[in-house]
């Protein structure tokens, strides 16, 4: 979208119709979804022939401290949204919901012709907002002539870009429509009840009967009633899954913070997510998932492997994994430089998407890219039904449970042992392992909830690093061979939630340039575990003492050679340098956790940055 406006990015949407109090519900579920973003939010709500629009900046307790609750006891049907903009201020007036005439929408994605639409409509009526979804509303307003169904469906041919809308009319007050394109959208299913939120953890305190809405399907929901139609107007059958999900697990559970609880989880995250791919002898690693594509993945030569932020660190990790154990090469990528560059198609090419979320936005149009030249594509995601689950060709989960916290943790762990698994299982099916070395993985993998329980009892230790640390600004985190990309996830977490500036690096690149770097002013976090690299990891902390520099290191249990070289010193047990990932990179998560906390951040929900990326 060109100009100087702004436009509705990574936002939640909720609605609701029954019986409860409209506006507890709409409240609940958008804490749920704040996550999606969280600098304006607002509901808009059907009483006594009138839509009343409460909105604000800030946060969803904001937003309910405006709210007269009991004014809504009686009402039956609302709408709500939490926003996170990329452009353009955070107003008041630019939060959701938009009304128009008779007419209130909320919106989550862009309208690409915005400018277009603009302009015409700014020829006709003055405009209240700055947001490309007030423009829908005068479009659906416009439109409406009695039915509003019909104007959203006559609305629809003139957008072009992504969108995800809840609608509302105070002229037929007991019917809500919503659209989806390219932005997902769920439906609820209660007694006497419909729920509707931008995902299923939302919405999973409430019940566990969902309809997942297609791209370009329009809902017409009357009171309870629930019709599907596609973007012509015809009808389309509904199909309601029963999903599962454990709600307890999206609490806080007595933790401070959704990051330190989700740390804690992940011996259990871990177990969940092998025990499903382990045969009961332990003998041999197994993928139902591949049943359909089996042939191909026999047949593959080449693996390349995608995604964002922390899921990009984890498929660097999965190159070493896979390379080592498989021997086929990998390459990997991040999406959103991915989906600009000219690839060329190999055949027998496999493409493995991870995505937390399965909504990021460029994780899925490289995906839309990748489909088009016929390549085999497999998603690893947590979250279930996610977008990147319908459009790729098979689907693995990792069973880490929600993850609220907006840094990502427990998902990165458990997309990291699916890959040493795939990793294992590569091995297994081109014999390049025997029965014996795939049953010494298995061993060791069974081992490692065990191991990580046992760095999570080192945490006070953890923590009292961090208190040294909180008053540098600028951290170096230094690893080597597959504990570089952990030492990139290090440097990530630190980032996000503390603003401390951190870089990651290879330690071999030290001497081509971060060496500048050295000083008192910027410490240097270093894994220095047993590895293949161990002696020159060495020679690197000699290098930056020598200089006057401050070192934090991780160091294999009782490593003399390292603690009489460092300031400080956080021990894992002696373990392969290939399993050493998982508890080198749950110390560097409390590191950033405890620096985060001490400074008294919202770490949970940092500035800037939100779940999940759903636009461009
Ligand atoms: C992780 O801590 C970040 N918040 C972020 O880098 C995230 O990993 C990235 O946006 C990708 O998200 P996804 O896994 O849901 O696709």
């Amino acid at each position: 979208m060109g100009g100087e406006e702004k436009e509705e990015i990574m936002c939640g949407i909720v609605a609701y119709y029954g019986k409860r109090n409209v506006s507890e519900v709409l409240l609940d579920c958008l804490q749920r979804l704040e996550y999606r973003g969280y600098d304006s939010a607002g509901i808009a709500i059907c009483e006594s022939g009138n839509i009343d629009i409460i909105k604000t900046t800030g946060k969803i307790k904001h937003l309910r401290e405006k709210i007269d609750i009991n004014k809504y006891s009686m009402t039956h049907l609302g709408i709500g949204h939490t926003r996170w903009a990329t452009h353009g201020v955070v107003s008041d007036k630019n939060a959701h919901p938009h009304k128009v005439d008779n007419i209130s929408l909320v919106h989550n994605g862009i309208i690409e012709n915005y400018m277009d639409l603009k302009e015409k409509i700014e020829k006709r009526y003055a405009l209240q907002s700055e947001t490309d979804s007030e423009i829908i509303a005068h479009l659906i307003a416009e439109k409406y002539n009695g039915d509003l169904l019909n104007s959203a469906i006559n609305t629809v041919k003139n957008l072009k870009g992504s969108y995800a809308l809840a609608i509302i009319s105070d002229k037929e007050p007991e019917t809500l429509v919503l659209v989806k394109k390219e932005n997902p959208l769920i439906i609820g299913i209660g007694e006497d009840e419909i729920f509707v939120a931008s995902d299923l953890t939302a919405l999973t305190a409430y019940t566990d009967n969902f309809i997942i809405l297609e791209d370009e399907n329009i809902a017409k929901i009357y009171k309870t009633d629930i019709k599907l139609y596609n973007f012509n107007g015809d009808p389309i059958s509904t199909n309601s899954k029963r999903v599962k999900l454990n709600f307890q697990m999206a609490n806080k559970g007595g933790y401070k913070h959704y990051m330190l609880k989700e740390i804690f989880e992940q011996p259990k995250a871990l177990l969940d997510t092998f025990l499903n791919h382990i045969s009961n002898n332990h003998e041999k690693i197994i993928f139902n998932e591949f049943e359909n594509i089996e042939d191909r993945i026999m047949s593959s030569k080449s693996i390349q492997i995608i995604g964002c932020g922390t899921s990009y660190h984890a498929a660097m990790i999965g190159k070493y994994l896979i390379e080592k154990y498989s021997g086929l090469s990998v390459s990997v990528d991040i999406a959103s430089e991915f989906r600009y560059r000219n690839m060329t198609p190999t055949d027998n090419q496999i493409i493995i998407f991870i995505s937390q979320s399965g909504e990021t936005a460029d994780t899925l149009a490289s995906v839309k890219l990748v489909k088009k030249n016929k390549i085999t594509t497999i998603a690893l995601t947590n979250m279930i039904s996610s977008s990147i689950t319908r459009m790729t060709d098979s689907t693995i989960y990792t069973y880490a449970g929600p993850e609220i916290g907006v840094a990502s943790t427990k998902a990165f762990t458990t997309q990291i042992i699916i890959l040493y698994l795939f990793a294992i299982y590569l091995g297994q099916c081109t014999k390049r392992l025997n029965d014996r070395n795939i049953k010494e993985h298995i061993e060791k993998i069974i081992r490692l909830p065990d191991l990580l329980d046992g760095v999570i009892k080192m945490n006070d230790i953890i923590s009292e690093i961090a208190m040294k640390c909180i008053n540098y600004e600028h951290f170096l985190f230094l690893g080597r061979n597959i504990n570089y990309p952990v030492a990139l996830e290090g440097a990530l977490k630190l980032k996000e939630v503390s603003y401390i500036h951190a870089e990651g690096y290879a330690a071999g690149e030290l001497k081509h340039g971060p060496i500048a770097l050295i000083s008192k002013k910027v410490p240097v976090f270093v894994i220095a575990t047993q590895s293949q690299t161990y002696d020159k990891i060495i020679g690197n902390i000699e290098e930056i003492k020598a200089r006057n520099g401050t070192v934090y290191a991780i160091a294999s249990s009782g490593d003399k050679r390292v603690i009489n070289l460092v300031d400080g010193f956080v021990f894992i047990p002696s373990v392969d340098e290939d399993l050493s990932i998982f508890p080198n990179t749950v110390i560097f998560q409390l590191f950033a956790y405890h620096c985060a906390n001490y400074l008294g951040l919202d770490v949970d929900q940092p500035r800037n940055l939100a779940k999940s990326v759903t636009v461009e």
